[in-house]
């Protein structure tokens, strides 16, 4: 359980704290011998992205002999604040400076940071050859964190998640050795790591898989305000749309929901004139009129730019933070009845709430999809099947408090689908929801791996240093 100098060393800077913990000053001691410095601006280090989670960590490296629970930080996006440990007396480490990003023009595998930025790397790579992978939309997101429980974004349904992509760990484990994790190597924990990452030690390093960034892009912006009749029947259409072959593998589509209407989102990574024809088509059955329509084409670093809605270049001290509450859902067939009762939800409770909400529908797997294609056991992301994916978010002001009793909102139209859904509904750890039990977490998150994920706990982590509120139980 001694985590020895050299693996600590790794990882600086440790974060020091001013949290009311019994061992602080005792660990406090230790890490000063150890010649192991704090972060000078600590209020900064500890803000999470989600300002309704609060969280302060505990002093100290040396915390690991005192028992402490670790937790790293890469870009410090999780929802549920994982990263400072999901509740108050975890030891944090902020792996901030370890950003960098290089491209072996041989084989042209990336060899990437943790807390990398998605709008760095991608910046990175295009500017090292012109090199790609599949990852989220939004810039400011820590490739640590997103590569260990999915990544998905535009690409995702012609190449995969970032994990797909991921062909090699560096993992400081619980015993302070560190180890290769990949298809030849600890191939255990490197299933493990490929859904369920944060629970099995720190990665310290990346290597992905890179691919030619495609120079063609069609983006299209359509938003509509429909009526609920017409909502229900564009919700038919989608479904259908995700499982059949009609929707070509080079599409990524989304309906981006809110009170003021809906927002067809989409990427098609091909030609204008190969394009026409196939949106065409998918017009042809979308009811009504839109009220704006932006479609254009982009080359690749465009295409990112466009669906981050802000600059693409993040700076090493990130300090965007919103202050919400978030849920998922990971659906493979929503009944007729479901989507009824979905959609009378959204024009009745949802549209009347008053408060900065959305709900995002990605087309996710389905027979075209690149995710769906992937062997079902070669990782532990458990959700391949899903054809849909749901975000669903409700912010409110940063100085503001969020209202007591709020998650009931989210809770509820969540509710529409699961309390009638045949089996487990899924839902995506990225999108971590606080509100779940870890029973209900483990089971949400990684449906029937979760068993396999518990074995390779025993095996790595069998003390659980590695812990949140929602993680795999040894
Ligand atoms: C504004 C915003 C936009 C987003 N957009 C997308 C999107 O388009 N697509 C998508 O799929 N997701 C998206 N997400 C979700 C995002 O993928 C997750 O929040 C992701 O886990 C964040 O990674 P991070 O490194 O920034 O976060 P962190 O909070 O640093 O880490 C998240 C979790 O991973 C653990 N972890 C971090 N680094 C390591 C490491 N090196 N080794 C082991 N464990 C580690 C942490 O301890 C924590 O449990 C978005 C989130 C936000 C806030
Ligand atoms: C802490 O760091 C942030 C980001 O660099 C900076 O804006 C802020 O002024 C710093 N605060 C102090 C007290 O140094
Ligand atoms: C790889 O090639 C690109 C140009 O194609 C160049 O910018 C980059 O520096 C090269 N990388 C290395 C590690 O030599
Ligand atoms: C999904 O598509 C498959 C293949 O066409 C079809 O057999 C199945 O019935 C579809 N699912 C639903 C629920 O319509
Ligand atoms: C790793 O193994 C999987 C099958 O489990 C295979 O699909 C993949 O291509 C392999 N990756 C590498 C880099 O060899």
């Amino acid at each position: 359980m001694l985590i020895p100098k050299a693996a600590w060393t790794l990882v600086v800077p440790i974060l020091a704290s001013a949290a009311a913990v019994n061992k602080h000053t005792k660990l406090q001691e230790c890490l000063t011998a150890e010649g192991i410095p704090g972060p000078a601006n600590l209020t900064f280090t500890i803000t999470p992205f989600n300002l309704r989670l609060p969280f302060t960590p505990v002093a100290v490296a040396c915390g690991v002999k005192a028992g402490l629970k670790i937790n790293p930080k890469s870009g410090g996006h999780s929802y549920a604040a994982h990263s400072l440990g999901g509740e108050d007396g975890h030891f944090m480490i902020d792996l901030k400076y370890w950003n960098s990003v290089v491209v072996d023009n041989t084989t042209y595998i990336a060899t990437v940071g943790p807390a990398g930025r998605l709008g760095n790397i991608a910046q990175s790579l295009y500017a090292q050859g012109k090199r790609a992978f599949s990852h989220g939309t939004c810039p400011g997101v820590g490739v640590g964190g997103h590569v260990l429980h999915g990544g998905y974004g535009h690409a995702s349904h012609s190449w995969g998640l970032a994990l797909d992509a991921l062909v090699e760990a560096q993992v400081v484990l619980a015993d302070g050795s560190v180890v290769i994790a990949s298809n030849t190597s600890n191939f255990d924990l490197f299933w493990a790591l490929r859904g369920a990452g944060s629970s099995y030690g720190i990665v310290t390093q990346y290597k992905f898989e890179t691919k030619p960034a495609i120079d063609q892009l069609i983006n299209w912006d359509l938003k509509y305000v429909w009526t609920k009749a017409q909502a229900r029947q564009v919700l038919d259409v989608f479904q259908a749309y995700a499982n059949s072959t009609d929707l070509p593998r080079e599409m990524s589509a989304r309906l981006f929901i809110a009170a003021s209407g809906v927002n067809f989102w989409g990427v098609y990574q091909g030609t204008q004139a190969q394009f026409d024809p196939i949106f065409n088509a998918l017009l042809a059955k979308i009811p009504g009129t839109p009220q704006t329509s932006n479609i254009f084409s982009s080359d690749w670093i465009g295409s990112i730019k466009q669906w981050a809605f802000m600059d693409i270049t993040m700076p090493l001290d990130y300090d965007i933070h919103e202050n919400f509450y978030s849920k998922s859902m990971m659906t493979n067939w929503i009944s007729a009845p479901e989507l009824d009762k979905f959609t009378d939800y959204w024009y009745s409770v949802a549209n009347s709430n008053t408060r900065d909400w959305y709900c995002i529908i990605d087309l996710h797997g389905g027979p075209t999809s690149a995710i769906t294609a992937v062997p079902h056991d070669s990782t532990s992301y458990a959700h391949r099947n899903a054809l849909w994916k749901f975000e669903l978010y409700d912010r409110v002001a940063n100085n503001v408090a969020y209202p007591a009793g709020g998650q009931n909102f989210l809770n509820g139209w969540v509710d529409t689908v699961k309390t009638t859904y045949p089996g487990t509904l899924g839902m995506y750890i990225n999108y971590a929801d606080p509100g779940l039990t870890k029973h209900e977490a483990h089971t949400e998150y990684w449906l029937d791996n979760y068993e396999k994920l518990s074995k390779i706990k025993t095996k790595y982590d069998p003390y659980q240093v590695f812990m949140n509120p929602q993680s795999v139980n040894s």
